[in-house]
């Protein structure tokens, strides 16, 4: 049997109510049932995050968070805490999104992020890529030296509980034929296997799991699931339209 993919929907700071909130949920769980297969992740803000978790007696699609706070419940004002989102049912957990790095998340920040993410029982997206690339291919140091700061003082048995997400900023919120092509994903696949090889062994290089994020749409997420070689996507703006996001469960249904 070929392995279950993965598909995150990040709603980022969308939509505006709860209601919208539900009925895209409720959208996205119809094609989730039919596609049960495919380990299918929403993401929705802290806000919405209760009334879609009371969606669903049975979980079909699992709960992500966007983010959260690297400790315990009390007096640290506008955060939520892994306890709170793993009370109401979330699993996943994104950590490092390019967009949070960019409002000025250290890698020492992403680190403890991920440490709090793991201690719990909840597995952690945690998000690398590099802003641009060159033709020295210095890009290469960036993904290599993000990737390892990050994951900090992360123990190798801890690793199964780390999905990385690879999504080169450039391609993030750009057009779905500026996504990265699946056989250029695919080296960037066995360049972080390579990474993670060289810091932890490889008994553990081939079994992490990653995921491609950057302006995934029906039109390509066949490529890059297939010559990508990747486990999952993680999924921005089509993730809000649940017709098109069942189009790319349906894919990712069928890729071996
Ligand atoms: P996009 O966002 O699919 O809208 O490009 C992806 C992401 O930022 O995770």
């Amino acid at each position: 049997m070929s392995k279950q993919k993965i598909i995150v929907a990040n709603w980022k700071a969308n939509p505006l109510t709860s209601d919208e909130a539900k009925k895209t949920a409720k959208g996205i769980v119809k094609y989730a049932k039919k596609y049960s297969k495919v380990e299918t992740v929403i993401c929705p803000t802290s806000l919405h995050m209760e009334a879609i978790a009371k969606l669903q007696r049975k979980p079909v699609v699992k709960l992500g968070s966007q983010d959260t706070f690297a400790g315990t419940v009390g007096s640290h004002t506008g955060e939520v805490t892994i306890d709170m989102l793993s009370k109401i049912g979330v699993s996943y957990v994104i950590v490092g999104h390019s967009e949070r790095r960019a409002m000025g998340e250290t890698e020492q920040d992403v680190a403890a992020k991920l440490q709090t993410v793991i201690q719990n029982k909840s597995k952690a997206i945690l998000c690398i890529g590099e802003l641009e690339r060159d033709k020295e291919a210095r890009y290469l140091t960036f993904v290599h030296d993000q990737l390892i700061h990050s994951l900090g003082d992360i123990e190798k048995k801890d690793l199964k509980k780390i999905i990385i997400a690879y999504e080169p900023v450039w391609a993030i919120g750009a057009k779905d034929s500026d996504a990265m092509k699946g056989s250029d994903m695919y080296e960037m696949v066995i360049f972080i296997q390579r990474i993670i090889h060289d810091a932890f062994g490889e008994d553990v290089a081939k079994k992490v799991k990653i995921l491609y994020g950057g302006s995934v749409s029906s039109v390509n997420a066949g490529d890059i699931l297939e010559n990508g070689h990747v486990d999952g996507l993680l999924i921005g703006r089509q993730s809000l339209y649940p017709e098109s996001f069942g189009q790319i469960l349906e894919i990712a249904s069928k890729t071996k």
